[in-house]
């Protein structure tokens, strides 16, 4: 089942509900573009590639959903719907990426009325999220072929088929090696605070069959260290063009540890997640979210901390491209210079 799909009969966006995760499976159905918008500021879904469709698709039901019949009016309910969507999370280029594209699609239907405008948002959410499936496969393909039989990898957060609309990136390319019969043992970084590599990433390794153990993010460094690990493989909320990498929360620190080793680390990225006009990680913005998610463990609400303690909790870090031993796009496999390859695999997607 996709992590996010278009509800034709409600119409409504469908989503799995991660918040539940591994308890519970439950599926949900959101009505309006600021129920979607909810739901990716509380993480019900989460992931760049999986925010960004549930964006476009949460655009579409803007349309869809409206009483007007007057495309100016239209056009305007689309805008107010598009800026909530966008302020809804700020770190993953995704959700502007798939915003801009919807609102470019409708461009030449403007003059053709509110019908057909709704019917090409409908149809371009769609095909956003049939391409998101197609590039996950694309890149595991490419990606795959840096796993040994036999390799362990480090994984950081989630980055499997919640994470986008179906299949994953990073854990897209792990998956991928298992099916291709070799041998892969995944070290899953609990990833805390909001634990999605415990949760999600080892409910997922569960259902494919992957071998896998939890470590808190903290021990990352000691099994780096062992020489026992062969790779590192990350996602990335936004790359700035000189490969400078927006991630989850420890990313930075487990790429300090992977390089002090000598262990590659490879950041899993569709180009969707590439954005060329920051020219260095500084620019990305840091979503900073509520410290009771570092205070208290999620859902029972229990504290961990005592009452009262102050907490920080930015939810991505920038790791610095040098780093980064080489990006996997659905392009193939790029190295440095990156500057010069990343721009040249985002022409390359977009048929330039
Ligand atoms: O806060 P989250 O869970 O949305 O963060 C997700 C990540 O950091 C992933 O690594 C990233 O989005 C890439 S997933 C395909």
């Amino acid at each position: 089942m996709r992590t996010v799909s278009w509800d034709p009969s409600g119409p409504a966006v469908r989503m799995i509900d991660q918040r539940l995760l591994p308890a519970e499976f439950k599926t949900i159905f959101l009505k309006t573009p600021f129920e979607v918008a909810q739901a990716i500021q509380d993480m019900v879904v989460r992931g760049a590639p999986a925010i960004g469709a549930s964006a476009a698709f949460g655009l579409a039901l803007a349309a869809v959903r409206t009483r007007t019949l007057d495309v100016e009016s239209l056009w305007q309910e689309l805008e107010t719907a598009a800026s909530t969507l966008r302020a809804a999370r700020p770190t993953a280029v995704n959700l502007n990426w798939a915003l801009d594209r919807l609102l470019r699609a409708t461009h030449s239907f403007k003059g053709k009325g509110v019908e057909a405008i709704q019917e090409c948002l409908v149809a371009e959410a769609q095909r956003l999220a049939d391409e998101d499936v197609q590039i996950n496969r694309r890149m595991a393909e490419h990606g795959a072929a840096l796993i040994e039989d036999g390799a362990t990898v480090i994984h950081h957060c989630n980055t499997g088929a919640l994470a986008t609309v179906d299949f994953g990136t990073a854990l897209g390319v792990i998956r991928m090696a298992h099916e291709q019969g070799k041998r892969v043992h995944v070290l899953v970084d609990e990833t805390r605070p909001r634990l999605q590599g415990a949760r999600l990433t080892a409910w997922e390794l569960d259902q494919y069959g992957i071998p896998h153990e939890i470590i808190c993010d903290g021990a990352a460094g000691h099994f780096l260290r062992s020489g026992n690990v062969d790779a590192a493989f990350v996602g990335a909320d936004r790359v700035a063009a000189n490969g400078d990498v927006a991630n989850k929360i420890g990313t930075y620190m487990l790429a300090l540890a992977a390089n002090d080793n000598e262990v590659p680390l490879y950041s899993v990225v569709p180009t969707s997640t590439i954005d060329l006009e920051l020219t260095s990680g500084d620019q990305i913005p840091i979503e900073e979210r509520d410290p009771g998610e570092v205070l208290g463990l999620e859902r029972e609400g229990q504290p961990i901390a005592p009452q009262g303690s102050k907490a920080r909790n930015p939810a991505f870090d920038i790791t610095p491209h040098r780093l980064v031993t080489a990006f996997v796009t659905e392009t193939g496999v790029l190295r440095p210079p990156y500057k010069a390859n990343l721009k040249r695999a985002v022409q390359e997607a977009q048929g330039k």
